[in-house]
């Protein structure tokens, strides 16, 4: 549950809404189902199979409408492919209020952010009042299930970036229950680095931990470019 007060996160189970349950958001499911939160899935071309679906991504998931699942959410989880976005947001109803992750990446045919501008500015103006964070959307899924039982200390950083402080708070503590390291890029302005496609100067695609991410903060917070991404000793978990 959600605790109300200001800057503070939760204290038990948070309720979460799944739409799109596939490689990025069954992952997720299975990961904080572990962890003890309520995670309701939603949203598939063959409803019927979502119930099955829940019961194999952990004890703690069960399977809803759209519109159910997220009405009784504190955090809704959006992670379906990019042409799909309106049909579910369409479903979901209204986000005002709700914490709303978002991990999609802008690959398909429907309109994309005009140049200059991030998809999480551009997501963030499709959803109204939402608490909007964007996050989960800089590894593939294969390395988020792989990656996600690490020791503290070699943990993966997800990234995160919105313009709501406490909303990030939240989704920050989510991302350890997960089993990642969360790293605040800024505003959804500013985390034009979290963007594909993987390219020189940005995040996506890489491998960060910590200390490594945290100099990334620190360089876009001041306007400088980031370094060349790390490369990782798996054995020995150095940098
Ligand atoms: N896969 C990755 O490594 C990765 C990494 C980072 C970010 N992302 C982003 O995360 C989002 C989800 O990616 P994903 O790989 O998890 O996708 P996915 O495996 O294809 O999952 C898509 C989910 O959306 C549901 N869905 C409902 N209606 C749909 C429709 N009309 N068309 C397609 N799917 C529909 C699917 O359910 P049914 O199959 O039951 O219909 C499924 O649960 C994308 O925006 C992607 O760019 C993916």
């Amino acid at each position: 549950m959600l605790d109300a007060r200001p800057g503070s996160v939760y204290t038990g189970p948070v309720h979460i809404a799944i739409v799109g349950a596939g490689h990025i958001g069954g992952n997720a499911a299975r990961l904080w189902s572990r962890a003890g939160h309520d995670v309701m899935i939603c949203f598939s071309r063959d409803p019927g199979q979502l119930q099955a679906r829940a019961a194999e991504l952990g004890d703690h998931v069960t399977a809803a409408t759209p519109g159910y699942a997220v009405a009784g959410a504190d955090v809704v989880m959006l992670a379906v492919p990019w042409d799909a976005i309106d049909q579910a947001l369409g479903e979901a109803g209204p986000l005002a209020g709700k914490v709303v992750l978002d991990a999609t990446n802008p690959y398909g045919t429907a309109p994309t952010p005009a140049a200059g501008h991030t998809v999480a500015e551009f997501n963030s103006a499709r959803m109204p009042g939402a608490r909007y964070v964007r996050g989960f959307n800089t590894l593939t899924s294969g390395f988020q299930a792989e990656a996600s039982a690490r020791p503290r200390d070699e943990r993966a950083v997800l990234f995160i970036c919105g313009d709501y402080p406490t909303a990030k708070t939240t989704i920050a503590q989510l991302i350890e229950d997960a089993g990642f390291e969360p790293v605040d890029l800024g505003s959804n302005h500013d985390a034009a680095v979290m963007e594909s496609p993987r390219r020189p100067g940005s995040v996506y695609g890489e491998e960060y931990r910590l200390p490594e991410a945290l100099a990334v903060a620190d360089a876009v917070a001041h306007g400088r470019d980031i370094l060349p991404p790390p490369m990782y000793d798996l054995d020995r978990g150095n940098a």
